[in-house]
Protein backbone atom coordinates (compact mmCIF):
# COMPACT_ATOMS: atom_id res chain seq x y z
CA UNK A 1 0.00 0.00 0.00
CA UNK A 2 2.78 2.35 0.28
CA UNK A 3 2.59 3.10 -3.52
CA UNK A 4 -1.02 4.85 -2.53
CA UNK A 5 0.58 6.62 0.38
CA UNK A 6 1.94 9.64 -1.67
CA UNK A 7 -1.31 10.31 -4.54
CA UNK A 8 -3.60 13.16 -3.77
CA UNK A 9 -6.53 11.31 -2.59
CA UNK A 10 -9.02 12.84 -4.35
CA UNK A 11 -7.48 10.45 -6.79
CA UNK A 12 -7.89 7.65 -4.42
CA UNK A 13 -10.60 5.03 -5.09
CA UNK A 14 -13.11 4.74 -1.64
CA UNK A 15 -11.66 1.26 -1.36
CA UNK A 16 -8.00 2.36 -2.04
CA UNK A 17 -8.72 4.53 1.55
CA UNK A 18 -10.34 2.21 2.93
CA UNK A 19 -7.02 -0.31 2.47
CA UNK A 20 -4.88 3.22 3.88
CA UNK A 21 -7.08 3.06 6.64
CA UNK A 22 -6.88 -0.42 7.72
CA UNK A 23 -3.13 0.18 7.89
CA UNK A 24 -3.05 2.57 10.49
CA UNK A 25 -3.76 3.06 14.18
CA UNK A 26 -7.60 2.99 14.27
CA UNK A 27 -9.48 5.15 16.93
CA UNK A 28 -11.36 3.06 19.55
CA UNK A 29 -13.89 5.24 19.80
CA UNK A 30 -15.65 8.02 17.19
CA UNK A 31 -18.27 10.74 18.83
CA UNK A 32 -19.56 12.61 16.25
CA UNK A 33 -22.24 15.31 15.91
CA UNK A 34 -24.04 15.75 13.01
CA UNK A 35 -25.11 19.20 11.74
CA UNK A 36 -26.61 20.30 8.61
CA UNK A 37 -29.71 18.22 7.67
CA UNK A 38 -31.85 21.20 7.46
CA UNK A 39 -29.40 23.11 6.03
CA UNK A 40 -28.89 20.25 3.20
CA UNK A 41 -33.14 20.36 2.86
CA UNK A 42 -33.14 24.04 2.17
CA UNK A 43 -30.75 23.78 -0.42
CA UNK A 44 -33.53 21.51 -2.21
CA UNK A 45 -36.12 23.61 -1.59
CA UNK A 46 -37.09 20.18 0.27
CA UNK A 47 -38.94 20.34 3.93
CA UNK A 48 -36.21 20.12 7.14
CA UNK A 49 -37.53 16.23 7.59
CA UNK A 50 -36.23 15.43 3.99
CA UNK A 51 -32.81 16.52 5.44
CA UNK A 52 -33.35 14.83 8.77
CA UNK A 53 -34.24 11.58 6.59
CA UNK A 54 -31.32 11.37 4.51
CA UNK A 55 -28.80 11.97 7.60
CA UNK A 56 -30.44 8.92 8.92
CA UNK A 57 -28.70 7.08 5.94
CA UNK A 58 -25.76 8.92 6.75
CA UNK A 59 -26.41 6.93 10.28
CA UNK A 60 -26.44 3.57 9.11
CA UNK A 61 -23.40 4.64 6.65
CA UNK A 62 -21.40 5.48 9.92
CA UNK A 63 -22.43 2.91 11.82
CA UNK A 64 -21.97 -0.32 9.27
CA UNK A 65 -18.47 1.23 8.39
CA UNK A 66 -17.33 1.65 11.78
CA UNK A 67 -18.74 -2.67 12.16
CA UNK A 68 -16.60 -3.17 9.13
CA UNK A 69 -13.48 -1.49 10.69
CA UNK A 70 -13.56 -3.13 13.79
CA UNK A 71 -14.09 0.40 15.79
CA UNK A 72 -15.42 -0.48 18.92
CA UNK A 73 -17.91 2.42 19.96
CA UNK A 74 -19.50 4.98 18.10
CA UNK A 75 -21.51 7.88 19.92
CA UNK A 76 -23.80 10.37 17.66
CA UNK A 77 -25.49 13.36 19.29
CA UNK A 78 -28.95 12.81 17.98
CA UNK A 79 -30.85 15.28 20.06
CA UNK A 80 -29.64 18.23 22.79
CA UNK A 81 -31.58 19.49 25.55
CA UNK A 82 -31.50 22.73 24.02
CA UNK A 83 -33.42 20.69 20.63
CA UNK A 84 -36.53 20.53 23.10
CA UNK A 85 -36.76 24.54 22.13
CA UNK A 86 -37.05 23.93 18.44
CA UNK A 87 -40.75 24.37 16.54
CA UNK A 88 -42.99 21.81 18.20
CA UNK A 89 -43.70 20.02 14.71
CA UNK A 90 -39.91 19.75 14.12
CA UNK A 91 -39.47 17.37 17.58
CA UNK A 92 -42.49 15.68 17.12
CA UNK A 93 -40.96 14.49 13.52
CA UNK A 94 -37.50 13.98 15.00
CA UNK A 95 -39.16 11.68 17.58
CA UNK A 96 -41.04 9.70 14.76
CA UNK A 97 -37.76 9.13 12.97
CA UNK A 98 -36.30 8.03 16.19
CA UNK A 99 -38.74 5.73 16.87
CA UNK A 100 -38.57 4.41 13.14
CA UNK A 101 -35.06 4.23 13.16
CA UNK A 102 -34.94 2.00 16.40
CA UNK A 103 -38.08 -0.40 14.85
CA UNK A 104 -36.33 -0.74 11.46
CA UNK A 105 -32.98 -1.13 13.07
CA UNK A 106 -33.23 -3.75 15.66
CA UNK A 107 -32.82 -6.54 13.22
CA UNK A 108 -29.26 -4.95 11.72
CA UNK A 109 -28.00 -4.47 15.17
CA UNK A 110 -28.35 -8.25 16.03
CA UNK A 111 -26.85 -9.47 13.21
CA UNK A 112 -24.21 -7.27 12.91
CA UNK A 113 -23.68 -7.93 17.00
CA UNK A 114 -23.55 -4.09 17.80
CA UNK A 115 -24.92 -3.15 21.25
CA UNK A 116 -27.08 -0.41 21.59
CA UNK A 117 -27.05 2.25 23.90
CA UNK A 118 -28.24 6.13 24.99
CA UNK A 119 -27.02 8.42 27.47
CA UNK A 120 -28.89 11.89 28.34
CA UNK A 121 -31.91 12.86 29.95
CA UNK A 122 -33.97 9.85 28.29
CA UNK A 123 -37.05 9.92 30.82
CA UNK A 124 -38.04 13.43 29.01
CA UNK A 125 -38.82 11.14 25.48
CA UNK A 126 -42.10 10.31 24.91
CA UNK A 127 -43.16 7.12 26.41
CA UNK A 128 -43.14 5.13 23.44
CA UNK A 129 -40.06 6.09 22.15
CA UNK A 130 -38.76 5.19 25.75
CA UNK A 131 -40.31 1.65 25.15
CA UNK A 132 -38.38 0.81 22.01
CA UNK A 133 -35.21 2.44 23.81
CA UNK A 134 -35.38 -0.12 26.22
CA UNK A 135 -35.97 -2.82 24.34
CA UNK A 136 -33.57 -2.22 21.44
CA UNK A 137 -30.86 -1.88 24.68
CA UNK A 138 -32.27 -5.30 25.97
CA UNK A 139 -31.90 -6.95 23.09
CA UNK A 140 -28.44 -6.13 21.84
CA UNK A 141 -27.19 -5.90 25.73
CA UNK A 142 -25.08 -8.94 25.02
CA UNK A 143 -23.37 -7.78 21.51
CA UNK A 144 -19.69 -7.36 21.70
CA UNK A 145 -18.40 -6.31 18.59
CA UNK A 146 -19.78 -2.45 18.84
CA UNK A 147 -21.24 -0.10 20.96
CA UNK A 148 -23.26 2.60 19.00
CA UNK A 149 -24.90 5.41 21.51
CA UNK A 150 -27.18 7.67 20.81
CA UNK A 151 -27.06 10.85 22.58
CA UNK A 152 -30.91 12.21 23.41
CA UNK A 153 -32.06 14.82 25.58
CA UNK A 154 -28.38 15.31 26.11
CA UNK A 155 -26.19 18.45 27.06
CA UNK A 156 -22.80 18.13 28.67
CA UNK A 157 -23.13 20.35 31.27
CA UNK A 158 -26.56 18.59 32.07
CA UNK A 159 -24.44 14.84 32.60
CA UNK A 160 -21.64 16.69 34.83
CA UNK A 161 -24.40 18.42 36.97
CA UNK A 162 -26.02 15.25 37.58
CA UNK A 163 -22.81 13.33 37.69
CA UNK A 164 -22.27 16.06 41.15
CA UNK A 165 -25.99 15.40 42.49
CA UNK A 166 -25.49 11.04 42.52
CA UNK A 167 -22.14 11.93 43.97
CA UNK A 168 -23.86 13.95 46.79
CA UNK A 169 -26.63 11.47 46.94
CA UNK A 170 -24.06 8.65 47.26
CA UNK A 171 -22.19 10.38 49.85
CA UNK A 172 -25.22 11.01 52.26
CA UNK A 173 -26.69 8.03 51.65
CA UNK A 174 -23.21 6.35 53.06
CA UNK A 175 -22.96 4.57 49.38
CA UNK A 176 -19.88 6.16 48.68
CA UNK A 177 -17.07 6.60 51.60
CA UNK A 178 -14.16 9.06 49.82
CA UNK A 179 -14.34 12.16 50.76
CA UNK A 180 -11.84 13.06 47.96
CA UNK A 181 -13.16 12.75 44.43
CA UNK A 182 -10.52 11.38 42.16
CA UNK A 183 -11.19 12.20 37.96
CA UNK A 184 -11.54 8.03 38.02
CA UNK A 185 -14.49 7.88 40.68
CA UNK A 186 -16.10 11.35 38.88
CA UNK A 187 -16.16 9.62 35.14
CA UNK A 188 -17.86 6.71 36.90
CA UNK A 189 -20.99 8.77 37.46
CA UNK A 190 -20.98 10.28 34.07
CA UNK A 191 -23.66 8.95 31.60
CA UNK A 192 -20.72 7.60 29.65
CA UNK A 193 -19.41 5.56 32.38
CA UNK A 194 -19.47 2.33 30.16
CA UNK A 195 -17.15 3.81 27.22
CA UNK A 196 -13.57 5.01 27.01
CA UNK A 197 -13.25 8.39 25.97
CA UNK A 198 -13.63 9.57 22.49
CA UNK A 199 -10.57 9.36 20.26
CA UNK A 200 -12.28 11.20 17.81
CA UNK A 201 -15.13 13.80 17.42
CA UNK A 202 -16.39 14.53 14.21
CA UNK A 203 -18.89 17.60 13.40
CA UNK A 204 -20.20 18.52 9.68
CA UNK A 205 -21.56 21.17 8.44
CA UNK A 206 -19.02 24.00 8.75
CA UNK A 207 -19.77 24.98 12.40
CA UNK A 208 -16.31 24.94 14.67
CA UNK A 209 -17.98 24.49 18.07
CA UNK A 210 -18.52 21.60 20.24
CA UNK A 211 -22.20 22.46 21.21
CA UNK A 212 -22.28 21.21 24.82
CA UNK A 213 -21.26 17.35 23.50
CA UNK A 214 -19.35 14.92 26.02
CA UNK A 215 -17.54 17.91 27.60
CA UNK A 216 -15.64 16.20 30.22
CA UNK A 217 -15.06 13.31 27.87
CA UNK A 218 -13.24 14.82 25.26
CA UNK A 219 -10.55 16.66 27.31
CA UNK A 220 -8.25 14.75 25.10
CA UNK A 221 -9.89 13.72 21.67
CA UNK A 222 -8.57 14.62 18.41
CA UNK A 223 -11.41 17.34 16.72
CA UNK A 224 -11.92 16.97 13.03
CA UNK A 225 -14.12 19.83 11.69
CA UNK A 226 -15.49 19.49 7.79
CA UNK A 227 -17.66 21.76 5.90
CA UNK A 228 -20.11 18.55 4.30
CA UNK A 229 -23.37 18.67 5.32
CA UNK A 230 -24.44 15.26 7.60
CA UNK A 231 -26.56 14.09 5.00
CA UNK A 232 -23.60 14.29 2.69
CA UNK A 233 -21.56 12.61 4.77
CA UNK A 234 -20.55 8.95 3.51
CA UNK A 235 -18.35 6.33 3.88
CA UNK A 236 -15.83 8.16 1.98
CA UNK A 237 -15.82 10.86 4.23
CA UNK A 238 -15.98 9.02 7.15
CA UNK A 239 -12.84 7.14 6.18
CA UNK A 240 -11.03 10.85 5.15
CA UNK A 241 -11.94 11.94 8.54
CA UNK A 242 -10.15 8.61 9.98
CA UNK A 243 -7.33 9.10 7.96
CA UNK A 244 -6.45 12.59 8.92
CA UNK A 245 -6.95 11.59 12.81
CA UNK A 246 -3.91 8.50 11.80
CA UNK A 247 -1.63 11.50 10.61
CA UNK A 248 -2.49 13.33 14.34
CA UNK A 249 0.47 12.85 17.00
CA UNK A 250 -1.45 12.57 19.92
CA UNK A 251 0.90 13.36 23.31
CA UNK A 252 -1.65 13.44 26.30
CA UNK A 253 0.67 16.29 28.07
CA UNK A 254 4.12 14.08 27.12
CA UNK A 255 6.90 15.05 25.17
CA UNK A 256 7.36 12.92 21.63
CA UNK A 257 9.57 10.77 22.69
CA UNK A 258 7.58 9.58 26.05
CA UNK A 259 4.76 8.54 23.22
CA UNK A 260 6.57 7.20 20.60
CA UNK A 261 6.22 3.50 20.30
CA UNK A 262 4.84 2.95 23.48
CA UNK A 263 1.77 2.94 22.12
CA UNK A 264 0.41 5.45 25.09
CA UNK A 265 -3.33 5.93 25.38
CA UNK A 266 -4.78 7.79 27.90
CA UNK A 267 -7.10 5.33 29.75
CA UNK A 268 -10.83 6.64 31.05
CA UNK A 269 -9.95 9.72 34.01
CA UNK A 270 -6.70 8.89 34.37
CA UNK A 271 -4.27 11.50 36.46
C1 LIG B 1 -28.69 18.24 12.86
O1 LIG B 1 -29.13 18.99 11.78
C2 LIG B 1 -29.64 17.18 13.21
C3 LIG B 1 -30.33 17.09 14.38
C4 LIG B 1 -30.17 18.09 15.44
C5 LIG B 1 -31.29 16.01 14.69
C6 LIG B 1 -31.03 14.69 14.06
C7 LIG B 1 -31.91 13.64 14.65
C8 LIG B 1 -32.64 12.75 13.98
C9 LIG B 1 -32.65 12.67 12.49
C10 LIG B 1 -33.53 11.82 14.76
C11 LIG B 1 -33.19 10.41 14.59
C12 LIG B 1 -31.78 10.17 14.92
C13 LIG B 1 -31.13 9.01 14.74
C14 LIG B 1 -29.68 8.94 15.03
C15 LIG B 1 -31.78 7.81 14.25
P1 LIG B 1 -29.83 20.42 11.97
O2 LIG B 1 -31.30 20.23 11.97
O3 LIG B 1 -29.28 21.11 13.18
O4 LIG B 1 -29.34 21.12 10.67
P2 LIG B 1 -29.17 22.71 10.38
O5 LIG B 1 -28.13 23.21 11.33
O6 LIG B 1 -28.70 22.72 8.95
O7 LIG B 1 -30.51 23.34 10.56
Amino acid sequence: MDCLKGNNLEELTTKEICLLVKEGDLPSHIAIIMDGNGRWAEKRGLPRLAGHREGIKSVRDAVTLCRELGISALTIYAFSVENWMRPRREVVTLMNLLEEYLQRELKTLLQNEVRFKTIGRIEQLPASVIRWIRNVEEKTEKNDKMTLTLALSYSGRTEITDAVNKIINDYSNGRLKDREITELTFSGYLYTNFLPEPDLLIRTSGEARLSNFLLWEIAYTELYFTGTLWPDFRKRDMLLAILDYQKRERRFGLIKEQVAGKGIKRSRGAQ
